[in-house]
């Protein structure tokens, strides 16, 4: 790194976390595996009960340099102070929201939040004593009128991984600001290069890395980064008491995919845009969920504050029987049906938001479909809707 130029995202892609010169020049950092890590005096025994210091090997859950060089890639992406692996993406917002809680505090949570979140806070967090109130995803600035003095975090993910609404992030973090509450989001839509969560606003980001940052659908990790030093801290405290620890072959493996990271959103955002403008012509679409749609509510937003767009997004079909359905996604070709997303391939997802919802309605009477748009020829991928579309009929 030439430490004194800027770079453009596609150069720190590439040469973010190396450090190739430590490691006898290898290209990509070594797998460095280890539970136990020996030391050489009492001294250096004693300063590694105490942490370590930044960056330093104690003990093989604490991570080892494979980890640390993912993070200090994952940091420099996001723009952030500092980075946490963890071993998925669920235990990176379950981490990211208890570092930040105790019994008695109100927390506010998008109505679109994955439902995994929601789960945490219906769930433990209730019982551990933290009130969760569901928002309106499109509230913005409003905000504030829900904020109480025992608030302490607005958790949000822009777009919402299903039903696609843009929230605007500077807006929710100047009101929460205002009353020391701090913003989290869940960034993995944007992967660490379309979206730059602390120059928003944001406190905490967090990325299901098992989706754009592995690419490959073959490891799950998540990452949290944090805006301060003092909040990196807090969490990373409670990763230790988590136990969460992710094993250096799986962060080897993401920081293979992060090289590449680039080219394959570029790719996923020309192919998304183009089967979803093909979608929004056809009979038997009611209306199309990106955000990358000149006409979509979220557009100006995504504008705003994104750089691209992913492969992920959702359509409403006109109101069809189980059975056409069933026969519709049961004989894709191409498109894989399955719960993840972020791979190199095309996945369809039947989804009823109805089931998730308390801040908001969900009143569209027809079925909605989450398709992620993997980096097959966008025609190809056409052409494989059409067939479904055509099996409608055959039912
Ligand atoms: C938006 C979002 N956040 C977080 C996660 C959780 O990631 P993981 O599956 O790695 O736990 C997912 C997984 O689907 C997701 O879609």
């Amino acid at each position: 790194m030439s430490g004194h130029r800027p770079q453009k995202p596609e150069t720190k892609l590439v040469h973010a976390g190396r450090r190739s010169s430590q490691y006898h020049g290898v290209v990509n950092p070594p797998v460095l595996h280890a539970s136990t890590i020996l030391f050489d005096s009492l001294d250096e025994l004693e300063k590694a009960a105490t942490g370590g210091g930044p960056g330093k090997t104690t003990y093989g859950r604490h991570g080892t340099p494979t980890r640390f060089l993912l993070e200090e890639a994952v940091a420099e992406l996001e723009g952030g102070f500092g980075t946490l692996c963890v071993s998925s993406g669920a235990s990176a917002i379950t981490n990211a929201i208890l570092a930040f809680v105790k019994p008695g505090d109100h927390i506010l949570i998008t109505d679109s939040a994955y439902f995994p979140t929601r789960n945490l806070c219906n769930t433990f967090l209730k019982k551990f004593g933290v009130e969760t109130e569901y928002y309106d995803p499109t509230i913005g600035g409003d905000i504030a009128g829900l904020i109480r003095d025992n608030t302490v975090l607005v958790w949000c993910e822009s777009p919402g991984s299903l039903t696609f609404e843009m929230q605007d992030i500077p807006a929710i973090a100047a009101a929460a600001h205002d009353r020391g509450v701090k913003v989290m989001l869940d960034n993995t839509w944007a992967s660490p290069i379309l979206c730059r969560p602390f120059e928003l606003g944001v406190d905490v980001s967090v990325q299901a890395g098992t989706k754009y940052i592995v690419g490959h659908s073959d490891v799950m990790m998540g990452t949290i980064t944090t805006a301060t030093e003092q909040d990196l801290l807090t969490v990373k405290k409670q990763i230790l008491i988590s136990g969460d620890a992710i094993g250096p072959d799986d962060c080897y493996l993401a920081q293979r995919g992060l090289r590449t990271l680039s080219v394959r959103m570029k790719q996923h955002h020309k192919n998304g845009l183009k089967v979803a403008s093909w979608l929004q012509t056809r009979d038997e679409v009611k209306r199309v969920l990106h955000p990358g749609l000149p006409d979509d509510p979220g557009h100006e937003i995504w504008k705003r504050d994104f750089s691209g767009a992913c492969g992920l997004f959702s359509f409403v079909m006109k109101p069809v029987e189980k059975k056409q359905l069933a026969n519709m996604v049961n004989h894709m070709d191409l498109f894989g049906m399955g719960f993840s997303w972020g791979g190199f391939e095309s996945l369809i997802l039947p989804s009823d938001p109805t089931k998730i919802r308390t801040a908001t309605n969900w009143d569209e009477d027809g079925q909605l479909i989450r398709l992620h748009v993997g980096l097959e020829d966008a025609d190809d991928l056409i052409a494989d809707l059409e067939a479904g579309f055509e099996r409608l009929k055959t039912a």
